[in-house]
């Protein structure tokens, strides 16, 4: 099977790619810098972006498989530019080359009526792919935790930005993480799996953990005693521009926040907690034990 990947070196490409050419599953992967080739050992390289594919790229391709998300906006990159507009040039460059099968990694939340840009940009690159024609596999999961995630890298900096750590919001909202070797497993067995064409799967961990849980099991694993205070959502709104100034005077211990990223803390983010044991057949691992081994080096 020949696969045709953008997004291949991001934190969820970075799990996937090893696991690909150990199987010796091979294909192109879309490049936006070269620099970042060694990401992508096993595949040949393709230089360009999703504005830009290059022409025959997707010759012979059975499957193109389409990792590429923000999470925040920054200048030429908005939600409608890479989500909406990325893949509907990857879909439309997949049906110019005659691909069957197109893989889109949503995020579980997905929907037009979402009071999050994310969410709702994510919602209308689905309909790019289920409109396409192709065969479709559409993955919505939840937080995905392993070594290099951004999320990760977000809380621990969060935590260690400053004397107390302050939680936007109530840190109510639930999630349901699962490890990225978990995703890689599902993914694998998606492949091989015609059970999975035109199909849309809600995936999460096998335990659902509130904002505020979710923060003391990473204190936990950095052995960190600080106290724990919530600062309304509203008013970390109001105080994004100062952190942003904080980072772009050198501060980079402070978290890169995104507004609409507020937004999502604010909401359940939940599937079934057989989400997994369901449509993948094994059962999920729990991410209490394996946080540690996610944080960042110091
Ligand atoms: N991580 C999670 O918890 C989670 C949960 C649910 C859904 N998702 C979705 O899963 C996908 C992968 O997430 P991730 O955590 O691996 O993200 P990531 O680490 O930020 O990686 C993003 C990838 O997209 C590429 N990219 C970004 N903008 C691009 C553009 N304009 N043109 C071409 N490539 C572009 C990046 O390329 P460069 O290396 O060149 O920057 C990188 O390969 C995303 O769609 C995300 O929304 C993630």
């Amino acid at each position: 099977m020949l696969l045709f990947i953008a997004g291949g070196t991001g934190f969820v490409g970075g799990h996937l790619m090893p696991e690909l050419a150990r199987r010796g599953i091979g294909g192109r992967c879309l490049l936006r810098s070269m620099k970042k080739a060694p990401l992508c050992a096993g595949f040949e390289t393709v230089p360009g972006s999703l504005d830009d594919i290059p022409a025959g790229s997707m010759d012979g391709v059975d499957m193109v498989v389409h990792l590429v998300g923000i999470m925040s906006e920054e200048g030429a990159s908005t939600f409608e530019s890479v989500h909406v507009k990325g893949t509907t040039n990857l879909v439309n460059e997949a049906l110019k080359a005659g691909v069957k099968r197109f893989f889109y990694q949503s995020s579980l939340g997905a929907s037009l009526q979402s009071a999050s840009m994310y969410q709702k940009s994510k919602a209308r690159a689905e309909e790019a792919v289920t409109e396409s024609g192709m065969h479709y596999t559409i993955f919505r999961p939840s937080l995905i935790l392993g070594r290099g995630d951004g999320f990760t890298k977000q809380i621990v900096a969060m935590i260690n930005s400053s004397p107390v750590v302050a939680v936007p919001g109530t840190g109510m909202a639930k999630f349901q993480p699962l490890t990225a070797s978990d995703w890689v497993r599902c993914f694998l067995a998606m492949l091989e799996d015609g059970r999975f064409l035109d199909r849309l799967c809600e995936i999460g961990g096998p335990e659902q953990f509130s904002f505020n849980e979710l923060i003391m099991l990473y204190m936990k694993a950095m052995g960190s005693g600080k106290s724990v205070i919530h600062v309304p959502a509203g008013l970390v709104k109001a105080g994004l521009s100062v952190l942003k100034l904080a980072r772009a005077a050198g501060y980079k211990r402070f978290p890169r926040v995104g507004r609409d990223q507020l937004t999502l803390l604010e909401t359940d983010n939940i599937t079934d907690t057989d989400s997994i044991k369901k449509q993948f057949g094994f059962e999920p691992e729990s991410i209490r034990g394996a946080l540690k081994e996610f944080l960042p080096a110091e």
